[in-house]
């Protein structure tokens, strides 16, 4: 990546500006909706949703992508740190191999407890359930899409797609997202707004550009998605605050 800038979303401490300890847009939907299923996430950042949906939603194995190889990183540590942090009642935690509970401040203060080899604790419990890849996930694979997924999730990234690869980018991307689902899997999509794509383009001039060429607007994503075969969307409410509160829409492939 050659650019500081964040033309591609990629804030850094994007989650002190969206701060939670429970993300505000998983809590709406359904407490079973990620028990043992594979999971990919999209546009991971700094890896807090992915390790959420890893640590306390029984998920068997979720998987964070990113093109900023730096936000990779940063969501490698994460998971240390939630491991470190993890309470002896958290979900999915042995007490007898965790007996511990390591406040955040000791986590500051003395670095991070080493997370245990996965035979001790199994490959499908956190922290060993969780796992990120640097890619633009839009052109490149990644090991882990040779086997379809039950779940991909796609929160505050569309905008930066669109504005980055285009019209035909984006449709790449929904058409990615459809074919490496597998039949009755869910596409859990938080699209930004027309918007908001003002403020953002402003960013770079190629993004200034290519937005001019933009002709599929976001109220169009519903029916980009059903014609290449998701049902009909369920919309589960608006999570966030101010300039960050936006849809959570749920698609399955049929
Ligand atoms: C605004 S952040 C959203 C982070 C996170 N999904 C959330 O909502 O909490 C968008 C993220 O998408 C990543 N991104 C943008 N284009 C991408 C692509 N083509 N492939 C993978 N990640 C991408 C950015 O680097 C950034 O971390």
């Amino acid at each position: 990546m050659d650019s500081n800038l964040p033309i591609y979303g990629n804030y850094h401490g994007y989650y002190s500006k969206r701060p939670f300890v429970n993300d505000p847009r998983l809590a709406l939907l359904p407490v079973d909706s990620f028990v043992g299923k594979r999971v990919l996430d999209v546009g991971c950042n700094e890896g807090y949703v992915t390790c959420e949906i890893a640590q306390s939603w029984g998920a068997h194995k979720v998987i964070g992508v990113d093109i900023d190889k730096s936000l990779v990183r940063a969501a490698w540590r994460r998971r240390t740190v939630v491991w470190s942090t993890q309470s002896p009642s958290a979900p999915g935690t042995d007490t007898s191999v965790h007996p511990d509970h390591f406040p955040l401040s000791f986590e500051h203060t003395f670095g991070s407890l080493p997370i245990p080899p996965n035979r001790n604790r199994g490959k499908h419990v956190f922290p060993h359930n969780v796992s990120f890849r640097a890619s633009d996930w839009v052109n490149d694979q990644i090991p882990e899409d040779s086997e379809p997924y039950d779940i991909i999730i796609a929160f505050s990234i569309s905008k930066w797609i669109h504005l980055n690869q285009g019209d035909e980018g984006l449709q790449r991307f929904f058409h990615r997202v459809y074919s490496l689902l597998r039949p009755g899997g869910t596409f859990v999509f938080e699209p930004q707004s027309w918007d908001t794509y003002k403020k953002a383009k402003r960013l770079d001039k190629n993004l200034m550009d290519r937005a001019a060429t933009l002709k599929i607007r976001p109220e169009e994503f519903e029916s980009l998605l059903s014609q290449l075969g998701f049902g009909p969307v369920k919309h589960f409410g608006l999570a966030g605050e101010g300039g960050f509160r936006r849809p959570v829409d749920l698609y399955v492939k049929l």
